[in-house]
């Protein structure tokens, strides 16, 4: 395994590696982008994708950072994504999972104290331990393949020798935990000298900025710069993920530089949060009894709602007619065992929905269907959405964020228009941009600050007449 205590930063050699590939390992959710540098020359917005991962009858711009390892069969046999997550739900429909191992929140373990080539990972099921390079270098070689083979179908000139990689890195993590990650990239296969480890705030920084510069029409710009780049402005993103937030705070520096000044990460505030509410709603209504049967003795009805409610929170908007409804099988059958057990104090799901004078009029259950109204459905958001609120605002009372004037919105969760629309309301005194597919900005991002030396915020009104007053994004803050 390769090892070193220095952290290189590789600068992209145009004409040795005229194609360029990122990497984002996230969490929940990866996936990888790519760009010719004379593509990216010609049109600096556009940067090409893995094709959409499917899922059921859904197709989505990343998928889950999931890995199953089958009985009898190594690493280099393993299932990925949404393949990993399928292939177990059948598993464990058929009582076949005992012996399988599944894997989960993988980066997680990184930001842990004292992470190093012995640390081990445990898996979601058994409790059964494997080797945390093991899982993750499997995950960077799976997406490193798919991604060489995609950029072949488009560039077939390419190989390996002609490719710079970059990949994304949480700045909480420690030194020596981005060192471990960057060595398990070098044993993957990239060349030392092709590969640079771009931060993950830095590369959002850079998406957002090319965002306004390339998508935003000039008026609403000026009115952008003169809060964002006149010097000590201070801007906020706020990457909102599946099981997370993260804030950093940056600040236009004397040196007219973004300097990031604050962070901090906060769990159980993502995108995970509206399907656990989404499940306490359900509880709340019909039972926890019905709930807990539900998940044990109809795993796959259980699955099935859970998977089409994750896909259904991402297509309500505000402006979702209250009245549609989601609908989902909760069988018949539940309610014989109970009605054995309870015999006459047994009351049914419509007795029970009937009883809750705040949701008998929005939920029905016919025929075997529970159908639940949009309106319902909405307010799920608002219960994260307030929690996001007091982090960002308890974090706002720090001395560096004072004078924060800017969210900017990246992250999985922040494609949802419940979030967009929640956050502006919930922040009026502030500018609140959401770039085009806030989801890609890390991966997108890393690219434009690896390609761009110089990512220009929209200068002030105030600035335009000085020259050379671009603001250059600090690069890679690892020192
Ligand atoms: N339109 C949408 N509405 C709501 N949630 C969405 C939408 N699109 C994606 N998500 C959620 O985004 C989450 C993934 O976000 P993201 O890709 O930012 O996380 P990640 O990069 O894996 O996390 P981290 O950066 O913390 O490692 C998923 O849990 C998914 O449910
Ligand atoms: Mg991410």
């Amino acid at each position: 395994m390769f090892q070193s205590n220095v952290l290189v930063q590789s600068k992209v050699n145009k004409s040795a590696t005229p194609v360029i590939v990122t990497l984002d390992i996230g969490n929940s959710c990866s996936g990888y982008a790519y760009t010719s540098i004379q593509d990216f020359c010609n049109d600096n917005w556009t940067i090409q994708m893995n094709e959409p991962w499917a899922r059921d009858r859904h197709v989505t711009n990343k998928t889950c950072t999931t890995v199953l390892l089958e009985p009898g069969s190594g690493l280099e046999k393993a299932k990925y994504g949404y393949d990993a997550e399928t292939v177990f739900a059948d598993k464990y429909l058929d009582d076949e999972h005992h012996d399988c191992l599944l894997f989960r929140d993988i980066k997680y373990e990184l930001y842990k104290d004292g992470v190093d080539f012995e640390s081990t990972i445990t898996d979601v099921y058994s409790g059964k331990k494997r080797q945390l390079c093991d899982i993750l270098l499997a995950v960077i070689k799976y997406f490193k393949t798919q991604a060489i083979d995609r950029v072949q179908k488009r560039f077939p000139s390419t190989n390996d020798a002609t490719i710079f990689w970059v990949l994304t890195v949480p700045s909480a993590w420690k030194l020596e935990t981005t060192m471990l990650y960057r060595d398990l990239a070098i044993e993957s296969g990239i060349p030392y000298r092709q590969l640079k480890l771009v931060t993950e705030p830095e590369a959002c920084l850079a998406y957002m900025m090319q965002h306004i510069n390339i998508n935003i029409p000039n008026i609403e710009k000026t009115e952008i710069a003169n809060i964002v780049s006149v010097f000590d402005a201070r801007v906020m993103l706020v990457d909102l993920s599946g099981d997370a937030t993260t804030l950093s705070v940056h600040r236009v520096s004397g040196d007219k530089r973004f300097k990031m000044v604050y962070q901090s990460k906060s769990h159980g505030k993502g995108s995970t949060q509206v399907n656990e509410q989404f499940l306490l709603f359900l509880s709340n209504l019909i039972g926890e009894d019905i709930i807990r049967t539900l998940k044990h003795d109809y795993v796959d009805d259980y699955m099935a709602m859970y998977n089409e409610f994750e896909m259904e929170k991402r297509r309500i908007e505000p402006e979702s007619p209250d009245r549609d409804t989601f609908s989902f099988k909760l069988p018949y059958q539940i309610e014989e065992t109970f009605k054995d057990q309870y015999k006459d104090e047994y009351k049914t799901i419509t007795q029970r929905i009937k009883d809750k004078s705040d949701y008998r009029d929005h939920v029905r259950y016919v025929d075997g269907r529970l159908h639940v109204e949009i309106k319902v459905l909405k307010a799920l958001f608002d219960v994260v959405l307030n929690k996001i609120e007091v982090y960002i605002r308890n974090v706002l009372q720090m001395v560096p964020c004072a004078r924060v004037a800017c969210l900017m919105l990246v992250g999985g969760l922040a494609e949802s228009k419940m979030v967009q629309d929640g956050m502006k309301n919930r922040f009026k005194e502030m500018l609140v941009l959401t770039p085009k597919h806030p989801e890609l900005a890390v991966m997108k991002g890393a690219i434009m600050l690896s390609l761009l030396p110089e990512i220009e915020p929209p200068k002030p009104t105030c600035y335009h007449r000085v020259k050379d007053e671009n603001i250059i994004s600090s690069i890679c803050s690892i020192q």
